[in-house]
C-alpha cells in the first residue's frame, strides 16, 4: 500500500463527547482531541442533545487535535461517526427546530409497539433487519406526531446525529446505509429507504436526505465552518457511518467469523455479514454496516445491550461516591479481589431497560443475593460479570444464528482492564483479543475519510491499521462454573420480568 504523506481527520460523535483524531495514511494517531456535552433529562426516560452544543464540542475538539499536532495544513479529509439512531429535525430553513431525541431516549415505548403491530414483526426484521427500539428515528417521528403536532407541521428536513454535523460543515443534506439502517426506516437489503416502511407509518419520504456510500466525498467544508473549527476552507468531508460500523472498522473487524464486543456506555456485539441474515424473532439487529457489498461484507448483525460502562458509572457516582481520575482502576481492582460469581451476588445490569435479547424498556436492574458479608469488591465484581452476562446472553442469540467465532475482539474503555478481559474469556469461554487502540470509532471515521479519497480499500486499511495486545486465554473450569451461574442470570431475569413494570408504575410521577 502506497501512503500518501496528508492527515486524516475522524470525528466521532458519541454520547457523552466527541473525539477528534488526527491520523496518517498508515493508521498512527499523531493527535487528538475530545470535548462533552450533557444528556438532557427533562423528565424520566427523556434523552435529549443540543444539536449546537455538539457542533460547540467538535470545534473544540478538532481545534484541540490541531493544537497537539501543531498545524492543520497537512489535514487532507475529514471522516465522520456518529451516535446512532436519533433524531434532529429541521425547517424549510434548515434550521433546528428542537433538541435531538437521541438513541437513549425511551418515551417512544408506545409506538414502538405501534409500529410492531403496524407492520407486523416478521415482516419489520424482513423489511428493515431489525426490531425496532425506543429511541429509534422512527419510534421517535411517529411520538412527535401524536405528542408534538405543532412542531411535527413545521419539520421539512429528518436528520441523524452525524449527518447534522456534515450538513453544518458542507451544507450538504446527506444520508447513508450504516446510520440509515438504524433509523428503521430503510430497506436493508436494497440499501434504500423503504417505501413500504414510510408509507406504512404515513412518513414523508422527501423528508429523508439522499443515501450515498459511506465513503464517498459528500462536500467540502464551507469557509464559515473551516474559520469555527480553525481547519483550511474546502477540505472534502466524506459521508462516514454510524459509530459501531465505524467502530467494527476501526477494530479491524470486517470478515463473517469474527466478533466485535465494545464495552463502552453500552455494549455491542457485532459480527460482519456478507448477506442479510435476520433474526425473525426481533432480539438482534442487522445493519448496513460502513462497506458497500462490493468492498466487502456490507451488513452486520448486532446485540446491543444498554448499560456496560453506565453500570460502572452508577457504581461510581451514584453509590460509591467515587471521584478521581483513577475511579474506574479502582473500582476493577475491588473486583478482582472478590472470587468468580461475587460471593453468591448477582447483578443484572437493565437500568435503563434493555434491547438484546428482551427488547424490554421497562427491564430494571436487580443485585440478587446481598449478605451482610458482600461488601464493594463483590458489588464491584458483580456489576463487571452482570454486564458480561448481558453481553453473553446477547452472544447467544448471534450463535443461535449462526455465530461460531475463534475469539472475540474486545473495544471500548472496558477493554482495558485485564480483570474485565478475563471475565469476559471466562464468561464466553474464548480467548479474547484487546484492540490496542482507543478510539476505534474515530479512526473508523479516518479510514473512511481515506477511502474516500482513494487512497486505500477500507476494508483492506482496517485489516492493517488494527493492532492487538496479548490475548487472555478462558480458564475451562470458570468457564464451566459462569455457564452455571449464568443460568442463574438468566432465571433472574425471567422470574423479575413482570414485576419491574409494577414497580415503575410506583414511582410518583
Ligand atoms: C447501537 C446503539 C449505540 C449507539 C451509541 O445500536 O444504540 O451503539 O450508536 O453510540
Amino acid at each position: 500500500m502506497k501512503i500518501p504523506h496528508g492527515l486524516l481527520l475522524g470525528v466521532d460523535l458519541g454520547t457523552s463527547s466527541v473525539k477528534a483524531v488526527l491520523v496518517t495514511g498508515d493508521g498512527q494517531t499523531l493527535a487528538a482531541g475530545s470535548a462533552e456535552y450533557p444528556i438532557i433529562q427533562t423528565k424520566p426516560g427523556y434523552a435529549e442533545q443540543d444539536p449546537e452544543a455538539w457542533w460547540q464540542a467538535v470545534c473544540k475538539a478538532v481545534r484541540m487535535a490541531v493544537k497537539m499536532y501543531g498545524e492543520s495544513a497537512r489535514i487532507t479529509a475529514i471522516g465522520l461517526s456518529g451516535q446512532m439512531h436519533g433524531t434532529v429535525l429541521l425547517d424549510g430553513q434548515n434550521e433546528v427546530l428542537a433538541h435531538a431525541i437521541i438513541w437513549a431516549d425511551q418515551r417512544s415505548a408506545h409506538q414502538v409497539q405501534e409500529i410492531t403491530a403496524r407492520v407486523g414483526l416478521e415482516r419489520l426484521t424482513a423489511l428493515a433487519g431489525s426490531p425496532v427500539a425506543t429511541g429509534f428515528q422512527a419510534a421517535t417521528l411517529l411520538w412527535v406526531r401524536q405528542e408534538r403536532p405543532e412542531l411535527w407541521r413545521r419539520i421539512e428536513h429528518v436528520l441523524l446525529p452525524k449527518d447534522y454535523l456534515r450538513w453544518r460543515m458542507t451544507g450538504d443534506l446527506a444520508a447513508e446505509p450504516s446510520d440509515a439502517s438504524g433509523a428503521l426506516l430503510l430497506d436493508v437489503r436494497r440499501r434504500a429507504w423503504s417505501d413500504d416502511l414510510l408509507s406504512l407509518l404515513e412518513i414523508d419520504a422527501a423528508w429523508l436526505p439522499p443515501l450515498q456510500a459511506a465513503r464517498a466525498v459528500a462536500g467540502t467544508l464551507t469557509a464559515e465552518a473551516a474559520a469555527e473549527l480553525g481547519l483550511p476552507a474546502g477540505l472534502p468531508v466524506v459521508t462516514g457511518a454510524a459509530d459501531t460500523a465505524c467502530s467494527a472498522l476501526g477494530a479491524g473487524v470486517v470478515e463473517p467469523g469474527e466478533m466485535l464486543l465494545t464495552l463502552s456506555s453500552g455494549g455491542q456485539l457485532l459480527q460482519p455479514l456478507t448477506e442479510v441474515r435476520v433474526d425473525p424473532l426481533g432480539r438482534a439487529h442487522t445493519f448496513c454496516s460502513a462497506l458497500e457489498p462490493e468492498e466487502g461484507a456490507g451488513w452486520y448483525q448486532m446485540g446491543a445491550i444498554l448499560a456496560a460502562g453506565l453500570a460502572l458509572r452508577w457504581l461510581r457516582d451514584n453509590v460509591l461516591g467515587l471521584t478521581g481520575a483513577d475511579a474506574y482502576e479502582r473500582m476493577t481492582a475491588w473486583a478482582g479481589e472478590a472470587p468468580p460469581g461475587a460471593g453468591g451476588l448477582l447483578f443484572l445490569p437493565y437500568l435503563s431497560g434493555e434491547r438484546t435479547p428482551h427488547m424490554n424498556p421497562e427491564a430494571r436492574g436487580a443485585l440478587l443475593g446481598l449478605t451482610g458479608r458482600h461488601g464493594r469488591c463483590e458489588i464491584a465484581r458483580a456489576v463487571l460479570e452482570g454486564v458480561t452476562f448481558a453481553c453473553y446472553d446477547a452472544f447467544s442469540v448471534l450463535a443461535e444464528l449462526g455465530a461460531h467465532p475463534a475469539a472475540v475482539v474486545l473495544a471500548g474503555g472496558g477493554a482495558a482492564s485485564r480483570v474485565w478481559q478475563q471475565i469476559v474469556a471466562d464468561v464466553f469461554g474464548l480467548p479474547v483479543r484487546p484492540l490496542a487502540v482507543s478510539e476505534q470509532s474515530a479512526l473508523g471515521a479516518a479510514i473512511l475519510a481515506g477511502a474516500g479519497l482513494e487512497w486505500f480499500d477500507a476494508a483492506e486499511a482496517a485489516r492493517a491499521w488494527a493492532s492487538y495486545g496479548d490475548e487472555t486465554a478462558p480458564d475451562p473450569a470458570r468457564h464451566a462454573f459462569y455457564q452455571e451461574a449464568f443460568g442463574a442470570f438468566r432465571t433472574a431475569y425471567a422470574n423479575n420480568a413482570t414485576l419491574f413494570g409494577a414497580l415503575g408504575r410506583l414511582i410518583p410521577a
